[in-house]
């Protein structure tokens, strides 16, 4: 649901506030109804508002009455109503385009857990990470098939910068040449992604596997260092 857009601005003088107060309001992307209201606030009290829908002024006090009718006459009117498209149409424009239609694809990742459970072997996990905006769907696909038990999610988790991440669970038995995956539905997709889960390697194996080749590539860096430092040491002492 979209909500009106407020900015406001408050002066102090001699204990007194004075305030001004804008609002482009609309209940709609096309922005049929937009209404572009400001108010001026003297001591809580708003003594007059401008409503472009009428295109004037009114005033709730005395004061206000007054000057409400010379700014309706003076053209002030006509000048508040160029902020219906100069400044509301045009920051709506840009929160739409930004904001409320901007999407971001997740990252998505397909590994095998430790299992806690007594059933099954294998524990999967499927996690989105930093999509945007909320609203995914996470299905599990056993050789193209919907699998609907031992499946377990967290809800869509809010990382507090904008995106979201969630994780679901499938316990299995995994038999060979099955095809396991996890399809990815969200709204910057233009279509169902579907991730595999690749069983060669766990995440817990492929970074023991990292760590040991650059152990052993740092190895031999080192040594072949030590061996040409041996060499240019025994030549130059000669
Ligand atoms: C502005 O005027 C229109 C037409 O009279 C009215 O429907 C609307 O509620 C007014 N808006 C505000 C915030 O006063």
């Amino acid at each position: 649901s979209l909500t009106s857009r407020v900015d406001k601005t408050s002066y102090f003088s001699n204990g007194f506030s004075y305030h001004f107060q804008s609002e482009c309001r609309y209940s709609s992307e096309d922005l049929k109804d937009l209404e572009y209201i400001s108010r001026y606030i003297y001591n809580k009290l708003e003594y007059i508002r401008y409503n472009s829908t009428l295109n004037k002024f009114i005033g709730y006090t005395e004061h206000g009455v007054k000057n409400a009718e010379r700014f309706n006459k003076d053209g002030s009117a006509d000048q508040a109503h160029t902020d219906v498209d100069g400044y509301c149409r045009h920051n709506a424009e840009l929160y739409f385009k930004n904001i409320l239609w901007h999407t971001v694809e997740p990252s998505v990742e397909v590994l095998s857990v430790k299992s806690g459970s007594q059933r099954h072997s294998t524990m999967l996990v499927c996690s989105a990470y930093d999509f945007y905006p909320e609203g995914i769907k996470l299905t599990w696909l056993r050789d193209g098939k919907e699998v609907k038990t031992d499946v377990t999610s967290t809800e869509e988790l809010y990382d507090g910068d904008w995106y979201h991440q969630i994780h679901s669970y499938l316990e299995l038995t995994p038999t060979s040449g099955e095809t396991i995956a996890c399809q990815v539905e969200h709204s910057s997709l233009p279509k169902p992604k579907i991730y595999n889960w690749d069983p060669s390697m766990s995440d817990g194996d492929r970074n023991k596997v990292i760590i040991g080749t650059s152990g052993l590539v740092l190895g031999l860096i080192l040594s072949l260092a030590g061996v040409i430092y041996y060499k240019k040491k025994s030549t130059g002492d000669n």
